[in-house]
């Protein structure tokens, strides 16, 4: 039997089956359908921290939360990130994790040690309430930048205007389906990708 595809999910919403977490599932039903291993984690429930120490060439995480995310991370063939836009970019605590991403950094640039011996592939699911396109914009650099890091390729996104009250992206019936083909995608994509490091 072949092996399965894991996924990981990383949903960021302090709110539960929020608009971020409601295009995250329809991503994963797609995924689910073609028999990936899904792991979700919520990000809220966690003691993620920023990077607060002075040594930045250090190589421990700050607690065990963080060590345990980035082992999930190098494990999983597809990561999917979904997230709200707080402030016209990334909320906190995705950002908190992203800069726990520092020694990974500091060895792929000074020591070209690769976090990974093969790419994932990424996927980034956003929403917010407003109208504005430079928001997803901001926080799909961040993205990249991260996704460049942990050595995962940045193969598609989906992004959903207008949205402000939970179950709201209930009603954009079409940005939920194109979650849920991408993420049935993402598996036979996974599948004839080239992975090797860049
Ligand atoms: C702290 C905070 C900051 C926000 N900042 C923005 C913003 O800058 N632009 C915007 O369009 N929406 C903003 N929003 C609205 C959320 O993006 C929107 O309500 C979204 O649907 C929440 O997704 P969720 O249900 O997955 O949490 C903000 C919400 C919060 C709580």
């Amino acid at each position: 039997m072949n092996k399965k595809i894991k996924v990981l999910a990383i949903s960021t919403s302090p709110r539960k089956n929020g608009n971020s977490e409601i295009l995250l599932n329809s991503f994963l039903k797609g995924a689910e359908e073609k028999n990936a291993e899904i792991e979700i984690i919520r990000l809220s429930e966690l003691n993620i921290k920023p990077w607060l120490k002075p040594d930045y060439n250090t190589n421990s995480f700050n607690s065990l939360d963080e060590k345990n995310i980035y082992t999930e991370l190098k494990n999983a063939d597809i990561v999917v990130i979904s997230s709200p836009v707080y402030f016209a970019s990334l909320p906190a605590q995705l950002k908190a994790l992203i800069e726990q991403a520092q020694p990974i950094w500091n060895d792929r640039v000074f020591n070209n040690i690769n976090y990974r011996n093969k790419m994932a592939d990424g996927y980034f699911l956003c929403v917010e309430g407003s109208n504005n396109k430079i928001f997803f914009e901001n926080a799909k650099r961040e993205i990249k930048v991260f996704f460049k890091t942990v050595n995962i390729n940045y193969i598609d996104d989906v992004f959903c205007y207008q949205v402000n009250d939970v179950g709201d992206i209930n009603k954009k019936k079409v940005t939920l389906y194109r979650a849920y083909e991408i993420g049935k995608i993402s598996v036979d994509q996974f599948l004839s990708n080239d992975h090797a490091v860049k």
